[in-house]
């Protein structure tokens, strides 16, 4: 079965966020943005993606902005919410061991394509540690 993941982007993410899709045969469910015209406000698409990902409609989040810090932002401030920014595949597999982070954060400003696939296929493939870093993942859910 494959494996289903929320997607979204503000219109800085948008490009980025349609060559992800294209890349990766996956259940996607896109939350918008629709466009790269269109000014949006990353912190809606984030919260989107969130609850998404909070209300188990989706196994994971992808979401992209221009630098995916201020997506990353909104993603987290929902409760449920562990979501990581990250510009290279190292992060991405650190993130998944150490941080069980749910939602993956990306940058359309700031990362390569090429580097993007490699982010995108670490984070989805590596699973949580568990072990030491399950006490400190919970202290994150209060
Ligand atoms: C939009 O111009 C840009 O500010 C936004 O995509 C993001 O980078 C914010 O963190």
């Amino acid at each position: 079965m494959k494996l289903k993941v929320a997607i979204a982007s503000d219109h800085a993410g948008y490009n980025l966020k349609q060559f992800i899709k294209d890349s990766f045969d996956l259940h996607w469910v896109d939350l918008g943005a629709k466009n790269d015209k269109t000014s949006v406000d990353y912190p809606d698409f984030g919260y989107a993606v969130a609850e998404c990902v909070a209300n188990d409609e989706a196994e994971f989040g992808i979401a992209v902005c221009g630098t995916g810090i201020g997506i990353s932002i909104a993603c987290n401030r929902n409760p449920a919410i562990r979501a990581a920014v990250c510009t290279d595949s190292t992060m991405a597999r650190l993130t998944r061991q150490h941080n069980c982070a749910n939602v993956l954060c990306l940058g359309e400003r700031l990362t390569g394509t090429e580097v993007v696939i490699d982010i995108v296929r670490t984070f989805l493939e590596t699973e949580f540690e568990g072990g030491r870093h399950e006490r400190r993942v919970n202290k994150l859910t209060t």
